[in-house]
């Protein structure tokens, strides 16, 4: 019932359905060493980029000689996305040094090329790797009235700069592009602030599917602006740092993939899509794994078997015995009703839309959290020995629902995580929590929304027939004085 045993099975089927739909493979072009690729972009388009699968072999060095390509583009962005590796575009046949200014090294990288009266526009790709890599080569024509992505560029090597620089590290995923440039058409050439409005939009894959195809469908839906606009999510600013600048909080697992669109007037032309799985599969596998090892999948089955406990009759009954003397049951639900106010306030700030950045201030959160947290204990109190009752029922049930949520891979245990993140790692009150929602979450809420109604009436139930042999009134003596 492990979740790596499921994740493997779920790969195992899906690739096993690629298989059997084996159109994809014939159409990958082989390129090795010195191959020479003629990419002809007779009719090219920004609705209609020019894609094709191709595998470059290990420690090689491939050309593409793009020819006729339409004279209604004024510039075309060439793109190449690999699987899981890094390699060298570049625009020379000598320069894949990482600095150069005329090379890009990574996984999802792109060069700008603007079109001119050449026959022939050739790139370079290198593969230093040991390994053969899958890989899509996409190329987008775009007119001289669309914007260039990229084409204020300050910090990035390349002159101009359309692609997306991703940095993942084990709580945010940190995502750059550079400012975008006025087109061609026009006179005015200035890269004053806010001239190109550049918004960014986010797309997530199902949990743990590592496979090569749904990469590169994922990749494919973030390609033009249209599919980026039906595809993606839009994510708003932050009013702190660059408008080109925008942090995730990271759902281990889950790819996601990043891109940037740029507009001009009626124009818009997409950056090149950037994607993380928010861990290191090939570099560091363990950082892919929520339950990497058998201490913590131990824990795990202690937390699930102590919810499971908790659904006895028995051990509920503990709960109330406990409250024998008077400042001790005060102080005993004060901590049980304040612990349930964090708790809430925590499922507030994990489901918070994400334009409610007004909780990315510091004071504000803290002001928000706390009046929150008071608000809800301060109800709790009201009623007594019934928020008792439901506090038990919702943690013995997130008990048995957390310990699932880590064996399926969904998102829940994020409500504790993305609040202990906010909490400790610097810069992430800027995080874009926006999470990943499937199948699996709305089965496992409501779940877990059933198994905190069967624990709070089974409460209720033994507390009524308890109130009734003592001393027939609803409340037990003891708790009287709380009514005065
Ligand atoms: C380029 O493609 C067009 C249409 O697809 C075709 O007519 C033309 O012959 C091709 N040219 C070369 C050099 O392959
Ligand atoms: C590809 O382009 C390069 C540079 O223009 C040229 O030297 C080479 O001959 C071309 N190769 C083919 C097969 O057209
Ligand atoms: C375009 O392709 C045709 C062949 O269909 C070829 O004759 C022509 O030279 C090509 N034009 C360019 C600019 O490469
Ligand atoms: C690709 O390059 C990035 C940045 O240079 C690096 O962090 C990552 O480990 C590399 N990936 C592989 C598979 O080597
Ligand atoms: C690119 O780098 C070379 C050498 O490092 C330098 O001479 C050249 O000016 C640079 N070009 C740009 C556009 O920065
Ligand atoms: C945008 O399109 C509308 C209608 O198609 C047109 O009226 C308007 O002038 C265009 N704006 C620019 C800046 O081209």
């Amino acid at each position: 019932m492990s979740r790596t045993f499921i994740g493997d099975l779920l790969i195992f089927l899906s690739l096993v359905v690629a298989s059997l739909a084996e159109k994809k493979l014939t159409n990958t072009l082989f390129l090795d060493d010195g191959s020479v690729f003629q990419v002809n972009l007779t009719s090219l388009h920004d609705y209609s980029p020019y894609t094709k699968r191709i595998a470059i072999e290990a420690n090689s060095i491939s050309t593409f000689n793009v020819t006729n390509v339409s004279s209604s583009a004024s510039f075309i962005i060439f793109q190449i996305h690999v699987y899981l590796y890094n390699i060298t575009l570049s625009y020379d046949k000598d320069n894949f040094d990482k600095n150069s200014n005329r090379s890009i090294f990574g996984s999802n990288v792109g060069l700008f090329s603007k079109v001119t009266t050449n026959i022939v526009t050739p790139l370079y790709v290198k593969n230093d790797n040991v390994h053969r890599v899958e890989a899509l080569f996409v190329a987008i024509a775009y007119h001289n009235r669309s914007p260039v992505p990229g084409g204020c560029n300050m910090e990035f090597n390349t002159e101009i700069a359309p692609y997306t620089m991703v940095q993942t590290d084990d709580t945010m995923i940190t995502v750059d592009v550079q400012p975008a440039s006025m087109p061609f058409n026009n006179v005015r050439h200035s890269c004053e602030k806010d001239v190109v409005p550049v918004e960014m939009y986010h797309m997530f894959l199902t949990g743990w599917d590592f496979s090569v195809d749904s990469y590169f469908a994922a990749i494919i839906s973030m390609l033009t602006v249209t599919d980026i606009m039906e595809n993606g999510m839009q994510v708003t600013s932050s009013t702190v740092f660059s408008p080109m600048r925008r942090v995730f909080s990271a759902y281990t697992g889950f790819g996601s993939v990043y891109v940037a669109v740029a507009t001009y007037g009626n124009y818009s032309a997409a950056y090149v899509p950037a994607f993380s799985y928010a861990c290191h599969p090939i570099v560091d596998p363990d950082s892919c794994k929520i339950l990497p090892d058998f201490s913590s999948n131990f824990i795990c089955a202690l937390c699930f078997i102590a919810g499971l406990l908790l659904l006895y009759p028995k051990f509920q009954f503990h709960v109330n015995t406990i409250q024998t003397t008077y400042p001790y049951i005060l102080i005993f639900r004060l901590m049980s009703n304040l612990t349930l106010g964090w708790f809430f306030g925590c499922v507030v700030y994990f489901s918070s839309p994400e334009s409610f950045t007004i909780l990315q201030n510091n004071w504000l959160f803290w002001i928000f959290f706390v009046t929150f947290n008071l608000g809800i204990a301060l109800i709790m109190m009201l009623l007594l020995d019934f928020a008792s009752f439901i506090t038990c029922a919702i943690f013995s049930s997130f008990m048995i629902i957390l310990s699932l949520d880590y064996w399926i891979g969904s998102t829940l245990k994020y409500i504790v995580i993305n609040f202990m993140r906010r909490i400790t790692v610097e810069g992430f009150n800027l995080a874009i929590i926006e999470h990943p929602t499937e199948a699996k979450d709305i089965c496992l809420i409501l779940l877990w929304i059933c198994l905190a109604l069967y624990h709070f009436l089974k409460q209720l139930v033994i507390y009524f027939i308890n109130g009734n042999r003592n001393d027939s009134s609803v409340f037990p003596s003891e708790n009287r004085p709380l009514l005065r």
